[in-house]
């Protein structure tokens, strides 16, 4: 095996205040200890998102990812371009640290599996010959509801300089799959086994950089409150609700204080087995979205890389 999920990122970042206050408004909660913030989902006795302050600007620092067979890992790494590592300082040196072919830091290790989450009433909607609720309403007012509350990190999405590459070494050196992509602009990498649809997914960019973390919530309704809520207070840009081609699951995307982007999701095409599998290459037609509004016009824009033009869109 190898890859097993995604367990955190961990960001440069010029000052932890405005990130705490972004992700405890994205329903994450938080711990503070100097210079260091560290976000996770309630209910989860591991972080999701650790933000480093002091830095002059935002900067992807590495991704951590759960893994076993450590150590036929570490045998593949070097025929694939990548690089073992020491432990950055300030870290601790258990688990595999690696660079990637374009200097990306990754640490893999063996942390357990989280617990199994607990399924809720089933997502259903009245449909032409399919009625399944009939003398009550489907929604209560929109201020019933509590905030929107992350469950799990599901997947990261970075940029690369050569998405064939990326792949090639998360696919051959980390023993993940490729599950879909998009032409060589953008591709969608899962675990091998009982894998939401990408765990790591790769955009192409001049360099290296972190795009967006997604947290996975309760269904289809939680996405849209918890980003229109989320969008309200982060006053930046936002992309949603929509529905993507390629994962099928619905978003709503919103923008950090950095440039970067934080997502809802939820129905999430599911691999429980990658051996039967078989990745599409889509046009870029579907790369982006299935439907949702205009695509904010620096949704790809890669904010580490400096004297980066502008992109339109997409
Ligand atoms: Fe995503």
């Amino acid at each position: 095996m190898a890859v097993l999920g995604a367990l955190s990122l961990t960001l440069e970042v010029p000052e932890i205040e405005t990130g705490v206050k972004f992700y405890t408004d994205a329903g994450l909660a938080s711990t503070v200890e100097g210079n260091v913030a560290r976000l996770r989902c309630e209910g989860q006795d591991r972080d999701s998102i650790v933000l480093l302050g002091g830095y002059s600007k935002k900067r992807l620092h590495h991704i951590s990812l759960r893994a076993d067979d450590l150590d036929g890992i570490a045998a593949r790494i070097c025929e694939h371009d990548g690089k073992i590592v020491n432990a950055p300082e300030g870290f601790e040196d258990n688990g595999l640290w690696i660079e990637d072919p374009h200097g990306m830091l990754i640490h893999l290790s063996e942390h357990a599996a989280d617990p199994e989450l607990m399924a809720g009433n089933p997502y259903e909607i009245n449909a032409p010959g399919r009625v399944v609720r009939s003398r009550r309403s489907a929604m209560l007012p929109g201020a019933s509801y509590p905030a929107a509350r992350p469950l799990r990190l599901g997947h990261i999405l970075v940029f690369s300089p050569d998405v064939p590459k990326s792949v090639e070494f998360v696919t051959e050196a980390l023993g993940m799959g490729l599950a879909d992509r998009a032409q060589d602009i953008i591709a969608f990498c899962c675990a091998r086994k009982d894998s939401d649809h990408h765990v790591v997914a790769f955009a192409k960019s001049p360099g290296v950089g972190f795009h967006h973390a997604s947290f996975q919530v309760h269904d289809p309704d939680e996405v849209g409150r918890g980003g229109r809520a989320l969008h309200a207070k982060a006053g930046k840009g936002d992309w949603g609700f929509g529905r993507h081609t390629i994962g099928s699951n619905f978003f709503h995307y919103i923008q950090d204080p950095w440039g970067s982007w934080f997502e809802y999701y939820s129905d999430m095409d599911h691999i429980d087995d990658y051996s039967l599998w078989t990745p599409t290459n889509y046009d870029m037609a579907d790369s982006l979205a299935n439907w949702a509004p205009e695509v904010p016009h620096d949704f790809v824009h890669n904010y580490e890389v400096d004297s980066q033009p502008a992109r339109e869109h997409a």
